[in-house]
Formats: C-alpha cells, structure tokens, sequence
C-alpha cells in the first residue's frame, strides 16, 4: 500500500478590489510604467483598504471561499496554519483571528513568520501533521497586507508589493499523489539586507522610530536580487535532481512572484520552458506569503491528478526553500 501522503485537495484566494496601478505610482513616486515593467514585470497590485482591516480579512474570504466550494462544516477543520509576515496584531496569531472569523472552533492554530517563503515552510509543516495520521483536515493560509508596512514615498519597495492571499486544504491520500518531498533552508546572516527595523522587542515603536519609518519594509534590493536569483534556483534543480525528474515530468513551476527576472531564472535553470510556468505578477506584485496559494487558485482549472508541480520561493531572513509535490485531483468547472 502506497504510504499516506499530505495532498491538497482544494484551494482558494482572495484580493481586495481595490487596484494600484503602474500609473498611478507615477503621480505618488518618481518612477515609470516602464522602469517598474521592465525591472520587476508587475503591472498593478491590489490593495486592502478600511479603517481596521488585516490580514485575517483577507485571508477569512479565502478561507470562507474554500470550504463553500467543498461543503466543509468549519467546525471538521482540526488545524490552521498561517504563513504571515503582517499578523494583524503582534499576539495573538493571526490564525487564531481567522478561526475565530470563519466559525473553525474545533481547530487550534499558530502563525509561520519565514516573509516570503513562510507558505511552503507552512505547507511542510501542514504535512507532517496529516503524514504522522494525527490529522485529516488542516488548512494553510498564506496571506499579507504588505500596504501597511511599505512607505509610499520609497520607490524602490513601494512598485513591487501588494495585498492578498490564499488558502488549500490538506487531508491524507494513499493514491501515490501529494507532498513528495520539501527542501527548506534559511540564513539569519541575510536579515541584514530585507527586515522591518522596529516594532519587535530589540526597537519598540516609540515617536522617534515612527519618525524614522522604521516600521516599513527595509530592502538593498540588489544584494536580495543577487541570493534570490542563486538560492530559488538552486533548491529547484536539487529538488528534481535528487527526485530523478527531468524538465518533461514537470507540469508545472510555480515560483513565489517577486521579480519576474528571478522567476525566469528559476525556470532556466531547471531546464522548463515559460509555457509551464504559473505568472501572475503582473496583476498581483509581490503578496509576500500570498504569491503560491493565488497561483494554485488561478491555475487550479488547468491542473489534473497526477501532475508535477514545483513550488519555489525566497524571502527576508534570508529564507527560501522548494516542494514536490503530485496534484490530487482534476475540476470539473
Ligand atoms: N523607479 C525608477 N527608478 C528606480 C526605482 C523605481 N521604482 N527604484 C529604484 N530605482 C533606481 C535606483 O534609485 C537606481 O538609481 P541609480 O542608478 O541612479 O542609483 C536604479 O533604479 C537601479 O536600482 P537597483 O536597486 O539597482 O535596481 P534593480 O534592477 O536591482 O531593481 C528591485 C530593484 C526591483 C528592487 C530588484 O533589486 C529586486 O527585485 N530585488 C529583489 C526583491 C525580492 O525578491 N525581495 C524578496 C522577497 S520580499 C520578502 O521576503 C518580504
């Protein structure tokens, strides 16, 4: 009998209406449509706007939007995970506010902060709750409201962020499909070059951190170009080197949307043409923990059982990792 694997069996993703587009950054920093498309390939991001509105807002209208579409009870949901790097509150997580909001009382819940590659690290960790047979329903979030840590008057982070997110259910299958095998590594050293200098328990907000905008994303965008580039690569090509898959078994690339330029490298060096890779940058820039639910969301009509799917990210700490996974099941609609 084949071993039981974590498989996700559906997925959902929500952004909020609201659409900032290239344009419209013009007349708020000194930048172009054409700077921005040519450096980065994002077009537009969407942004959560509301007095009092987070990330569990959005990630609640993901949630709720997948167990409408299996007729799940929230109450059979027994975990929740939430890959976040804007909880809405410092404590408690924001799993627990999503729980709350979606009417899962059964379910215990905890955060996952790896900034960008916080979904997959979530993912792995989802997984082995469903391998070890403890749990037959959990459900990973991958959302953020980067609007409300970026400065709007900083060119050089405030073209490639948006607000998003997306969530898929895990449950047990013995049919051969699921989770295959994760690669997750991280490098405290890179937080020097991506991080949020205060808010945290080393530099509490006080008058004077605000007056420095030191609650935004800080970023050396090259030095974080430059290890994306090598890191995301890397782990995708050890993935399938250690797995025996060549560049024809792979359906599917679906890497974190941060930089088209690093996605393409990605894609080159894994041999797989761009007719397999998942890119919605365009229309989404970087949801930081969002980017892979919404692409899995996006796609899901176009993926069938079976399928081999690479999932690669990158981010701030530095952090980055790639999964193998087999998709589990084909839509109907
Ligand atoms: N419009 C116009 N000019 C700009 C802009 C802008 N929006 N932003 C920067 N520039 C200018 C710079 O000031 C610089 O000007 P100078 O040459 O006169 O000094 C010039 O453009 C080149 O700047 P670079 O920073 O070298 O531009 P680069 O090609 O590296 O692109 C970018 C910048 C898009 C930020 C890129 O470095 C990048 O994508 N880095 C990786 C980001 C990433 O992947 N982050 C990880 C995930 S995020 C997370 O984990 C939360």
């Amino acid at each position: 009998m084949e071993k039981v694997r974590a498989s996700i069996t559906a997925v959902h993703g929500w952004v909020p209406d609201y659409i900032l587009s290239n344009t419209e950054l013009e007349k708020l920093v000194d930048t172009t449509d054409e700077w921005i498309t040519s450096r980065t390939g994002i077009k537009e991001r969407h942004i959560l706007k509301g007095e009092g509105k987070g990330s569990s807002d959005i990630a609640t209208e993901a949630v709720n939007g997948l167990l409408k579409k299996r007729n799940i009870n929230p109450e059979d949901i027994e975990l929740i995970i939430c890959a976040t790097t804007t909880p809405d509150l410092q404590f408690p997580a924001t799993a627990n506010i999503i729980s709350d909001k979606t009417g899962m009382k059964n379910a215990f819940g905890f955060d996952i902060n790896a900034a960008c590659s916080g979904f997959l690290y979530a993912l792995v960790t989802g997984t082995k709750f469903i391998e070890s047979g403890q749990y037959k329903k959990v459900i990973i979030v991958g959302v953020d409201k980067m609007s409300s840590i970026i400065d709007y008057t900083d060119r050089s982070t405030c073209v490639i962020f948006g607000d998003g997110g997306g969530a898929v259910l895990l449950e047990p299958d013995n049919s051969g499909n699921g989770v295959m095998d994760s690669i997750l590594r991280s490098d405290g050293a890179g937080r020097a070059y991506l991080h949020q200098k205060a808010g945290g328990s080393a530099l509490p907000a006080s008058h004077e951190t605000i007056d420095a905008k030191q609650h935004f994303v800080y970023q050396e965008g090259q030095a974080v170009f430059k290890f994306a580039v090598t890191k995301m690569a890397d782990v995708s090509a050890e993935i399938m080197e250690r797995n025996h898959l060549t560049a024809n078994d792979v359906a599917w690339l679906v890497p974190h949307q941060a930089n088209k330029r690093i996605i393409d490298a990605t894609a080159n060096r894994m041999g797989v043409g761009k007719e397999k890779v998942m890119l919605n940058i365009q229309k989404y820039g970087n949801t930081t923990n969002g980017t892979i639910p919404l692409c899995l969301w996006e796609w899901e009509n176009r993926l069938h059982k079976g399928d081999v799917l690479i999932l690669a990210a990158f981010g701030g700490g530095f952090t980055w990792g790639s999964v193998y996974l087999k998709w589990a099941y084909n839509t109907n609609n």
